[in-house]
């Protein structure tokens, strides 16, 4: 059967990590595992899934689970323990488990594996690492942990606008935006407060500061939220954009940005995200109808520049070893880039060049994590499936 071509003794062994599932062995986004299994397979690596369940740190040998694409079935396999381990936990809540953490800790300890992306980002730590270093400040928008009405009272101070958002949200959940603004009747100071929703957002006016925190500490609850200035980004026929960036190490371990996507805002959404009406575009396209092309040319330059100088910030303040990260950046209307987050887990570029691309990545980053651990251990980086 195909198993023993797909998992040959000649071929180097990447590991895909992730949680198991007692109904479906294990979790994460099976088409992502197959694509980068199938890219594997033509760039002469063998791709398995492993859970931290079956990880046993003390253990030689370890189940596996290998994908046969002519039957488009999953089975189990002895293997060695992967020489590099690529984290896919899909969930911030398993990988924060004690448990799972040991694990975690443990396999990154061992001087025979190399293990990349091994923790999800939050929110406030980016801002931290990335706020005060000289090549990354510039891009940062300031930013605040939201703990009390006056953190949000001087924000607003200061920038008129600010986004309230979870620390470890994604997607959009639970993101706000207030805006303070002169009352036209009275001439009294008013906060707006927009809520996001499904699709769309709800926007509720308040006179005061007091009624406006009273009604954002009902929303946020016991989350842990950043208040950050809002950052007025430029728009496309009167709908927000922002750039989204994949950075990845490359065949030389070198980070580079494999792609630069766009993501349209929904009509009446504060995020840009397409589940919540958002939609994908072409980032020259957008940004040449407000700056044209040789504006554009600049801009995205500077972004490429930009997702670099903070890749590197992130892995070094991270403390741990890194292959990829996706961004989220806003182009102000004088053409300013400003980083907006960055995500250890990125989801799939639906652009078909930066999807190949980046599946090519995954798999030279993971060659050339085997070929510089086989040069300092002088050993055989070859993984043995004993089966
Ligand atoms: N400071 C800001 N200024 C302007 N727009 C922002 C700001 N922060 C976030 N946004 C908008 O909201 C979207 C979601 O914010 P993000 O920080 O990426 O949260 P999530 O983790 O939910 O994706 C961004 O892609 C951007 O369109
Ligand atoms: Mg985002």
């Amino acid at each position: 059967m195909e198993l023993s071509s797909a998992l040959s003794i000649h071929r180097p062994l990447l590991g895909i990590l992730t949680m198991d599932d007692s109904e479906e062995l294990f979790r994460g986004n099976r088409s992502n595992f197959i694509d980068i299994i199938k890219t594997g397979t033509e760039m002469g690596v063998s791709v398995c899934v492993v859970t931290v369940k079956d990880l046993k740190p003390g253990h030689k040998k370890i189940i596996g689970y290998m994908y046969n694409p002519s039957s488009k079935s999953w089975s189990q396999q002895i293997i060695g323990i992967p020489r590099v381990l690529y984290n896919r936990i899909p969930q911030r809540e398993d990988e924060s488990d004690p448990e799972v953490q040991r694990t975690l800790q443990a396999v990154l300890k061992m001087p025979q594996v190399r293990i990349f992306n091994p923790t999800f980002f939050n929110k406030w730590s980016l801002f931290e690492w990335l706020g005060k270093a000289k090549t990354t400040a510039k891009y940062i928008p300031a930013t605040r942990r939201l703990s009390a009405s006056h953190e949000l009272e001087g924000l607003l101070k200061l920038h008129g606008s600010a986004y309230l958002k979870p620390i470890s949200g994604k997607a959009g959940k639970g993101i706000m935006k207030v805006d303070r603004c002169v009352g036209k009747v009275d001439r009294k100071l008013e906060y707006a407060l927009s809520i996001q929703e499904t699709k769309g957002s709800a926007v509720i006016r308040y006179p005061k500061i007091s009624q406006l925190w009273s009604r954002v500490k009902d929303e946020i609850g016991h989350e842990e939220y950043i208040a950050q200035q809002s950052i007025s980004i430029v728009r496309y026929k009167k709908r927000p954009f922002d750039l989204r960036l994949l950075v990845q190490k490359n065949y030389k371990g070198e980070w580079d940005v494999t792609g630069i996507g766009a993501r349209l805002a929904g009509k009446m959404s504060i995020t840009t995200h397409v589940p919540r009406g958002g939609s994908i575009d072409d980032p020259e396209k957008l940004l040449a109808a407000a700056f044209g092309l040789e504006g554009t040319k600049r801009i995205l330059l500077r972004a490429r520049k930009a997702a670099l100088a903070i890749a590197r910030q992130v892995e070094k303040k991270s403390g741990h070893m890194l292959g990829e990260m996706s961004m989220d950046m806003g182009v102000d209307i004088h053409g300013g880039i400003w980083f907006f987050e960055a995500n250890s887990k990125p989801m799939k570029f639906d652009e078909p060049q930066i999807r190949k691309k980046s599946l090519e990545r995954i798999v030279q980053y993971s060659l050339y994590l085997i070929r510089t651990s086989q040069a300092k251990t002088g050993g055989h980086s070859v993984n043995h499936p004993s089966s």
